[in-house]
């Protein structure tokens, strides 16, 4: 379960305080998945930011599993995020030396036994249909490749929560879709909760739920027929 209450963000600029998220509420259970929504710049990435404990909120809290993961002293609150927040983001941020498998294998240096974590590996990079590319670097994949790398990468440690920030936001319409797809397929086989911000209404009308940031508040967003209908997505 994702409880987050109260939430709110200021970032200090030279002209003062910008207050970017004004009071954010929203539970997410497991296996829950939502696309998020909204105009750019009002504040989709610093939710997931913080949400996904990357970033610390003025005020609010953010509950994961009952744990008050702010409570926590740095190095647990790393490896809180290490084992139980994947993020996928717009750009892969695959490491270019490292083959597709070591990739995928990057965030459990610490984990479990190491014939274990291949063999969670190669299953996910299965699942995301790549097992035929373990060797590659990331530079001989095309993109939608890489983010179905990166989302084999996010769901390596088993983690409940699953964000994602715009991860179809450079990929053609096509493996758009295909990457869509995966993630909510894999989040809900691995009853992770899922997390899309995407500025596509193609993609969000793929996800059980939709929600919009709008003025630093996150409200439920009502998809119309007449939406639905546009050829503009
Ligand atoms: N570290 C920061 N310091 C000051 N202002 C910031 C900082 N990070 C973000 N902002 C501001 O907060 C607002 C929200 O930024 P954010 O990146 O969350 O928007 P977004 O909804 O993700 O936009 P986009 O759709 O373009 O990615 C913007 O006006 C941005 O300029
Ligand atoms: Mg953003």
């Amino acid at each position: 379960m994702l409880t987050v209450r109260g939430l709110r963000k200021e970032f200090p600029t030279r002209s003062g305080p910008l207050e970017v998220l004004r009071g954010i509420d929203f539970d997410l259970a497991r296996g829950e998945a939502v696309a998020v929504m909204g105009p750019s710049g009002s504040g989709k990435s610093t939710l997931l930011h913080i949400v996904g404990t990357l970033d610390r909120p003025t005020s609010g809290t953010v509950r994961l599993e009952d744990i008050d993961p702010f409570q926590l002293p740095e190095p647990e609150l790393a490896a809180f995020r290490n084992r139980r927040i994947g993020f996928v983001f717009q750009d892969h941020y695959l490491l270019p030396q490292c083959s597709v498998l070591e990739n995928v294998l990057i965030p459990t240096l610490v984990g479990p036994a190491r014939v274990e974590r291949e063999k969670r590996a190669r299953y996910l990079l299965e699942r995301v249909g790549l097992a035929h590319r373990l060797r590659h670097r990331p530079s001989e994949l095309s993109g939608g490749e890489r983010q179905r790398v990166a989302v084999a990468r996010a769901l390596i440690n088993q983690p409940g929560l699953l964000l994602a920030d715009e991860p179809t936001g450079n990929l053609d319409r096509r493996s758009a879709q295909a990457v869509a797809a995966l993630l909510l397929e894999l989040a809900a086989q691995e009853n992770a909760i899922l997390i899309t911000v995407t500025h596509s209404l193609e993609l969000a009308r793929s996800f059980p739920r939709q929600m919009q940031m709008l003025d630093g508040t996150l409200a439920p967003l009502v998809l119309s027929s007449a939406q639905e209908a546009s050829p503009c997505t």
